[in-house]
């Protein structure tokens, strides 16, 4: 018997997803580019001339000193990016030509020490555990970012990278950049800035997060996230070739020489949607979208308070508040897809598709549940 057709959710009552519904163009794009693979550019040149479009528009977000010429890809996704930062920083580190190239030096991976505060996603435990290298996470000041004296007592000198965070997946929070930069170079190290989430909408605030405000080598930046492409387009941009070189590897039977991605095949896609997204929105588009974000998060956040609920003041866009457990299961059961911090406080992530009218209706059914 015919199944009826699957359909895919509603963004109607999704309040705590970092990914929102594509643009229109990106999604025709993602469409057009769906079977090709920039994995193989020999073959799917279209697709590959795309994603050099691609890392220039992301690297132009992100003030790269020379968009044209930046180093990156397109990503499956935040995680992959995090996990090939701390790979390039790791093949990198302590060479005589500062690089010791994929298989390791003299001593072991072990010995080897990523720095990052405990805000970190968790890509980095899983990038730590892939690649063998040990994660040391730092505690948070007292507003959950980075602690910058923390970070400076756990540096030595077999860290590898120092992680930044510029836009906090539980609370929004951007860390000291510059002097987390700074405490990375004093030691050696390279340093990484995780801009998944928040890179498309810091360029429109004033704070330190990239190229341009620190020696940055290596940042993560999601289309897929505030950019509004389709899944899957993640980002990871470098200062400089050298930090891909140390990724590649040989490809014997494709026509082109190396590769520096972790997948293979990979998602076209992903690539076209990134591109269309950006042409159709950078920078006013994105500029309107994230002003409209944190309108939208400083409003909840103040009905919230309002309420008598302690809530965590927004940053980016992006609201915690202690909700009680009874409530916050009376919301899931109403069908508002909330989630929590590892603390407990409900989380809503102010994304373009959660409109005014959404968190309206979202506060509505949190007042009958009070009553
Ligand atoms: C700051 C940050 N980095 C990395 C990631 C991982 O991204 P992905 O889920 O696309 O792999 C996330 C996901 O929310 C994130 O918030």
């Amino acid at each position: 018997m015919r199944q009826p057709e699957p359909e895919p959710q509603s963004f109607d009552r999704v309040l705590s997803s970092m990914c929102t519904e594509p643009h229109p163009d990106a999604r025709a794009a993602a469409e057009r580019f769906l079977a090709t693979n920039p994995g193989d550019p020999a073959t799917y040149d279209a697709v590959a001339e795309l994603e050099a479009r691609a890392v220039e528009g992301l690297a132009a977000l992100a003030a790269h000193p020379t968009p044209a010429d930046a180093a990156g890809y397109v990503t499956s996704g935040g995680t992959e990016a995090n996990v090939q930062a701390v790979r390039s920083a790791r093949n990198r580190h302590g060479g005589s030509d500062g690089s010791r190239g994929g298989s390791g030096g003299a001593r072991s991976e072990r010995d080897v020490n990523v720095v990052a505060p405990a805000s970190a996603h968790f890509s980095f435990t899983k990038a730590a555990a892939l690649l063998d290298v040990e994660l040391r996470t730092v505690p948070l000041d007292d507003d959950y970012r980075a602690d910058a004296e923390a970070v400076a007592a756990a540096v030595d000198d077999a860290t590898a990278l120092v992680v930044g965070v510029a836009g906090s997946t539980e609370y929004g929070r951007v860390d000291p950049i510059s002097e987390l930069a700074a405490i990375a170079e004093e030691a050696g190290a390279r340093f990484h800035v995780d801009a998944a989430w928040g890179g498309f909408v810091l360029p429109f605030t004033d704070r330190d997060w990239s190229f341009a405000d620190a020696p940055v080598d290596t940042l993560t930046i999601d289309p897929h996230k505030f950019g509004q492409a389709p899944v899957p387009a993640g980002g990871l941009l470098a200062r400089e070739d050298a930090a891909l070189d140390a990724l590649a590897v040989e490809t014997p039977y494709l026509e082109s020489r190396s590769q520096a991605t972790l997948t293979g095949t990979r998602s076209g896609a992903g690539v076209a949607g990134a591109v269309a997204a950006m042409d159709a929105l950078w920078p006013d588009g994105y500029r309107e979208a994230a002003e409209r974000a944190a309108d939208n998060a400083e409003w909840l956040a103040g009905e919230l308070a309002a309420r008598g609920y302690d809530v965590v003041e927004p940053e980016l866009p992006l609201v915690a508040a202690d909700v009680p457990e009874s409530e916050f299961q009376a919301l899931r059961d109403a069908g508002w897809k909330v989630s929590r911090t590892g603390s407990g406080e409900l989380r809503v992530v102010c994304m373009p598709h959660v409109t005014r009218a959404a968190l309206r209706a979202f506060l509505d059914d949190l007042d009958g549940i009070r009553r």
